[in-house]
């Protein structure tokens, strides 16, 4: 998915300096949330407001219109159902999508011909629609990452600083997620499987009680309203070590989002190439001076 040589980047905030002052907010580019009614999809609108983003449109599913379960503080934002995604990006500079893998599967090949620049969080992605978003990526930019936390990042930095184990070690990963996820293992947690390279470690399969030699075993949870956890366990005979992230809210993808969706417009340079990048593109790029 990586289309730039990645650097071992520092994490850093994507809130422009400045604040949320209307000379911040003339440079930041115009958001059309899909999904923005959904809770990543909100966490992201209020997130973008707090930043000072402009919220051009919000997209719900097909048949949405304004109803009691709308987020109370974003009320006042225009508001499409997905049957109007023409009309609802008249005014974007940015896509960001958070929906479900069906509704992706019916809109990447919409948006896809609009070369617009798109941020895509949605995960479960058919392979269908992987076609359809590297076809897209060939008109615009686009950064597509199953985790845009940026405590993951973290995560993934510590998993790819492990070499080969010790004789008697083992690889797992243990996921937890809400009970309405339907895809597992998380995206994340096959991810940091190819972080784990440098381990040895050939490929993953899911925990059955049986452990496949040089594998690593993913376990999934889902139950209640859990953000997302992953656990990277390093088993040894006589002792464990774990390496764990816990997301608190859907707050904890949001900054990742907005840096992402800056990085794909930004004040001053370039935009980046047509291409499909991760968040670890994004984090390792260079900053252009005074951004
Ligand atoms: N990459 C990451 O870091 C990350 C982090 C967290 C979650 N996620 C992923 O983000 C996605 C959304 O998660 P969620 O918890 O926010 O789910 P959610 O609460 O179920 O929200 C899904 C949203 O998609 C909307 N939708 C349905 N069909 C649509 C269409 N055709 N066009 C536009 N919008 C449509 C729904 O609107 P209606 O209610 O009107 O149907 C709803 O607002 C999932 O794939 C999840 O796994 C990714």
């Amino acid at each position: 998915m990586t289309s730039t040589e990645a650097r071992s980047a520092p994490i850093f905030s994507p809130r422009p300096a400045g604040g949320t002052s209307s000379t911040v907010a003339a440079r930041l580019p115009r958001l059309a949330v899909l999904g923005g009614t959904g809770r990543l999809g909100s966490a992201v609108v209020r997130g973008a407001q707090a930043a000072g983003f402009p919220v051009a449109a919000i997209v719900g599913g097909p048949n949405r219109r304004r109803s009691r379960s709308f987020p109370a503080d974003v009320e006042e934002l225009p508001l499409f159902a997905a049957v109007d995604l023409a009309l609802a990006l008249a005014g974007t500079d940015v896509i960001v999508s958070a929906t479900t893998a069906a509704a992706e599967e019916l809109n990447i090949p919409r948006w896809g011909e609009y070369s617009l620049p798109a941020v895509v969080a949605t995960t479960g992605l058919s392979p269908r629609t992987l076609r359809a978003l590297r076809d897209a990526s060939t008109r615009a930019p686009i950064v597509a990452d199953t985790n845009f936390s940026l405590g993951v990042q973290i995560l993934t930095q510590l998993a790819r600083a492990l070499g080969p184990l010790p004789d008697g070690f083992d690889l797992s990963i243990s996921e937890t997620h809400r009970r309405s996820k339907r895809d597992h293992p998380s995206g994340t947690a096959q991810a940091l499987v190819a972080s784990l390279s440098g381990t040895g470690a050939l490929g993953w399969s899911e925990a059955s009680g049986v452990r496949e030699p040089g594998r690593v075993e993913i376990a999934s949870l889902r139950g209640g309203d859990v953000p997302g956890q992953h656990t990277l366990w390093v088993s040894g005979p006589h002792e464990v070590v774990r390496i764990e992230h816990w997301a608190f809210g859907r707050e904890a993808f949001v900054d990742g989002i907005l840096a992402a969706a800056r990085w794909l417009a930004p004040a001053r340079g370039p935009p980046p190439r047509p291409g499909l990048y991760s968040l670890r593109d994004v984090l390792s790029a260079p900053r252009p001076e005074g951004a």
